[in-house]
């Protein structure tokens, strides 16, 4: 079922000039990135820098105010994504949102499983096959009768998780994917996705766990709190880089962080 992505020419993803704000709030200012198929690439910044936006955008759920959004060297708006082509685009590429209420709104865990390939056209011996390959992929054959919002937060998450894994895409984008789990579950999950880059796919996460970027990405995309992006460069490089990533938020100074505290104290 996990079959690697067919290969393409060029970038994945090319990013020229986007921008975006909800409303008069700024979230994204001139992105100019590409974004390669087969790597893993992890997005940092700090808080409101745009991270989330940045994934929605590579996921078409929101569209770029001003620039572009090439992938596979087609341009992603909201016509494009309208039409037929849509398919396509949707069964290439899945998306984890960080808060896994947002995503999960099915009566059971096996319909939630199951939605995605069904939406995809996939006949019912088909969407049964890959609902039960997946529930049994991430241990939750046991739950799959449950209802979904009666979950620990952790269960949730693997639901989520399964709800994109089980349409097989070759690019997976996760929002802070490890948020909220529990050391165990984190591990679990960083083997899965250690699996999973193994077979070619393509990832594309934000996240503030430096340790999960150190192990399992290939590249980092860093973002400032102008909106734009500060840095682009190998994980190690960047990591290494501790001016870079306090300049950015990314780490904290010991020395004004004690500053602040005894500020607060003394108030
Ligand atoms: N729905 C929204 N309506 C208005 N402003 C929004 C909305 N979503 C995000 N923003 C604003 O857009 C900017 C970027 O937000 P975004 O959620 O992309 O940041 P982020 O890097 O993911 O932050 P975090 O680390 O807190 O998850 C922030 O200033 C935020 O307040
Ligand atoms: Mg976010």
């Amino acid at each position: 079922m996990l079959s690697p992505p067919s290969s393409i020419e060029g970038p994945l993803y090319k990013l020229s000039g986007v921008s975006f704000s909800y409303g008069t709030v700024p979230a994204l200012r001139g992105i100019d990135i590409n974004l390669n198929a087969g790597e893993t690439i992890a997005v940092l910044g700090a808080n409101g820098t745009g991270k989330s936006t940045l994934l929605k955008l590579l996921n078409g759920l929101l569209f770029p105010d001003s620039g572009s959004i090439v992938f596979k060297g087609r341009k992603i708006t909201e016509e494009s994504l309208s039409g037929a082509y849509s398919v396509e685009f949707r069964s290439s590429v899945g998306f984890v949102f960080s808060e896994p209420d947002v995503q999960l709104f099915c009566a059971t865990v096996y319909d939630e499983v199951a939605f995605g390939p069904l939406q995809l056209g996939f006949g019912p011996d088909e969407v049964a096959l890959r609902t039960e390959e997946t529930l049994e992929l991430l241990g939750l054959t046991g739950l799959s009768d449950r209802t979904p919002h009666s979950l620990s937060s952790g269960e949730k998450k693997k639901v989520a998780i399964a709800t994109v894994l089980v349409t097989n895409p070759a690019v997976i984008l996760m929002d802070e994917p490890t948020l909220g789990l529990d050391p165990r579950t984190q591990r679990w999950l960083l083997g899965l996705i250690g699996v999973l880059k193994a077979t070619g796919k393509t990832f594309i996460l934000s996240t503030h766990d430096l340790k999960l970027v150190g192990e399992i990405a290939d590249r980092v995309v860093l973002l400032n709190e102008a909106n734009s992006v500060e840095h682009t460069g190998d994980t190690a490089t960047i990591l290494a880089d501790t001016k870079l990533l306090f300049k950015a938020n990314i780490i904290g100074d010991p020395a004004a962080v004690s500053t602040e505290v005894g500020a607060t104290i003394r108030l």
